[in-house]
């Protein structure tokens, strides 16, 4: 069983700023709602309740995005303005919200390990909102348990993308499990490569099912790629044992973290939604 999602979302955001000086990127909308927002609903459409958000300084709005909003109820209550309400407050009486701060923003690996006193010793889930996924059946995460239940491992989604832009991701060595076109098991991993020594086309993005000893080897990481402590190296230490699967999943996805994939995203559910454009 998955019960926690965690949800890092202390980072800086610098390729959004000036946005993101005093807005959270997880903040940032798609149409009318929040990245994180969406991520939420994917956990909870996944049948997890428990949301776990690492946060940093400057984040507060996330709290109480995701919080009551007396104010704003009595003003629209009775009013033709009153079901604006009814998305959020449904989604905010679905789960139950934990938050910690990340005090030094030193990598999604660390970000991660922030997160340990929320999620303790059991298997969770890991969402980057920035990453945005949609697909028509079961979402993204829904697709990893069922992945994880066979394995009991630790599962990474991975997408194929064109290796000029390989360099942005971890990527994964791996083989085919047998009988199968999306499922393999990691022999080994490396983030941000060249693209000259990429082992492969296939990209990690950003959604992890994790096995609770990922701590312990977080714990002892000295900081890889870019000064940060990077989840792709604690992976590769599970992977050396044979304990990580990638799954390529199922849907589309949408890098919110760069200005294109912004961009696409706001295009693609803006058609989505009917509205022209
Ligand atoms: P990114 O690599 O996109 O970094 O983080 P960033 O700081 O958010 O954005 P840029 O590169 O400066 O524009 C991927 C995810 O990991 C979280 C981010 O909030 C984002 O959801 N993160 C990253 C942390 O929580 N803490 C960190 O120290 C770094």
């Amino acid at each position: 069983m998955i019960n926690k999602c965690l949800f890092p979302a202390a980072g800086y955001g610098t390729r959004f700023l000036p946005a993101t000086k005093a807005v959270p990127k997880e903040m940032l909308p798609i149409l009318t709602k929040p990245l994180l927002q969406y991520g939420v609903e994917e956990a909870l459409s996944a049948g997890i309740h428990n949301m776990a958000i690492v946060t940093g300084r400057g984040k507060r709005s996330i709290e109480d995005h995701f919080d009551k909003s007396y104010e704003l109820e009595s003003q629209l209550i009775g009013t033709n303005k009153e079901h604006y309400l009814e998305e959020i407050n449904n989604l905010v009486d679905q789960a139950s919200f934990t938050y910690i701060r990340q005090k030094q923003m030193l990598g999604l690996g660390h970000a991660i390990l922030s997160g340990q006193p929320l999620v303790n010793n059991e298997p969770f889930a890991v969402v980057l909102a920035d990453d945005l996924c949609h697909n028509n059946g079961d979402n993204v995460l829904t697709q990893m348990i069922k992945v994880f239940n066979e394995y009991q491992c630790s599962i990474v989604a991975i997408q194929e993308v064109p290796m000029k832009d390989i360099n942005r991701y971890g990527v994964i060595k791996g083989h085919l499990v047998n009988n199968s076109k999306d499922i393999y098991h990691v022999d080994s991993m490396i983030e941000k490569p060249a693209e000259e020594e990429a082992p492969s086309n296939l990209a990690i993005i950003g959604r992890y099912i994790l096995t609770p000893e990922i701590f312990d080897i977080l714990k002892e990481l000295k900081p890889g790629s870019s000064g940060e402590i990077q989840i792709t190296d604690a992976l590769l230490v599970q992977a050396l044992k044979g304990r990580v699967i990638a799954y390529k999943f199922k849907g589309k996805r949408f890098d919110c973290g760069s200005i294109d994939g912004y961009v696409s995203a706001t295009n693609y559910f803006a058609k989505k939604a009917g509205i022209k454009i």
